[in-house]
């Protein structure tokens, strides 16, 4: 069996001291195979200027929170998933990073932004793709909005991901739900780490939603955090199950599939 975790907590804007020693004390304690934390988790969400997105970005593999998550990763025998504004020479990502003990990483830059994120980001430029965590376990991330989007986790599935992996900074109250569907459709364990509470920048303020989940292959509720209180939650799952796409005797999740018949636009 191998142990999964999901954390949800409140970042505070531009407090990346607050935010790191957060992080690294929930993997301090959790003693699990595979942490996730939300979407921008060790800068707050709500920005107003790129000047204000470029004091709190950070490049990888020389980035302060890099650099002590990597050591925490290793010290505590866990992969981490965690979300951070990147920086690759002027541009920003809203970006995510799986973290290995043995010290390999991963980066994802969200492919759909949502909102005003378009002021500050550029959409990413490397696609969906899987990499392995602690054990060879298969992972995919994508972040928050992308659940908007069912090519997303399809195409994660598609390259044989066992666990999506879903930092989430969400505001609009559909995601939880939906992501049943999309572990359902896929059959794939799906870990949605979303934050808490209401953040305000200038003239926005936005509400965030908790309720981070796991759930496995059938879209059923393996846990789901509440709506305001931080928290950390460990489900133990056999990530091969996700690689079982049979639905009875005559119908496969993949070889049923009839691409030709689908509109490609
Ligand atoms: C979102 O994509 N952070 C709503």
């Amino acid at each position: 069996m191998y142990k999964v975790a999901v954390v949800q907590f409140e970042p505070i804007l531009f407090d990346t001291e607050y935010n790191l020693n957060t992080i690294l004390s929930y993997i301090g304690q959790a003693d699990t195979d595979l942490i996730v934390f939300p979407e921008l988790a060790t800068s707050g969400y709500v920005f107003d200027t790129v000047d204000e997105v470029a004091t709190v970005a950070e490049s990888v593999p020389d980035g302060r929170c890099f650099i002590a998550i990597i050591e925490a990763a290793q010290k505590y025998n866990c992969s981490v998933v965690y979300g951070f504004v990147e920086q690759v020479g002027s541009t920003f990502y809203n970006s995510s990073v799986l973290i290995n003990p043995d010290g390999t990483y991963h980066v994802y830059r969200k492919v759909h932004l949502f909102d005003r994120e378009k002021l500050f980001f550029e959409p990413g430029n490397k696609g969906f793709f899987v990499s392995e965590a602690k054990h060879g376990v298969r992972v995919g991330m994508m972040i928050c909005f992308d659940w908007q989007f069912p090519e997303a986790a399809r195409s994660l599935a598609l390259q044989n991901a066992q666990i999506i992996c879903h930092p989430s900074n969400l505001v609009l109250p559909w995601c939880q739900q939906a992501m049943t569907t999309r572990a359902l459709e896929n059959r794939v364990f799906c870990i949605t780490a979303n934050r808490l509470g209401t953040e305000t920048n200038g003239s926005t303020t936005l509400h965030f939603t908790g309720q981070s989940q796991i759930l496995n292959t059938t879209g059923e509720v393996l846990c789901r955090l509440s709506v305001d209180k931080p928290e950390l939650s460990i489900v133990e799952i056999d990530p091969t199950v996700a690689d079982v796409k049979d639905i009875n005797l005559r119908n496969n999740l993949f070889a049923d599939r009839r691409p030709n018949s689908y509109i490609k636009k």
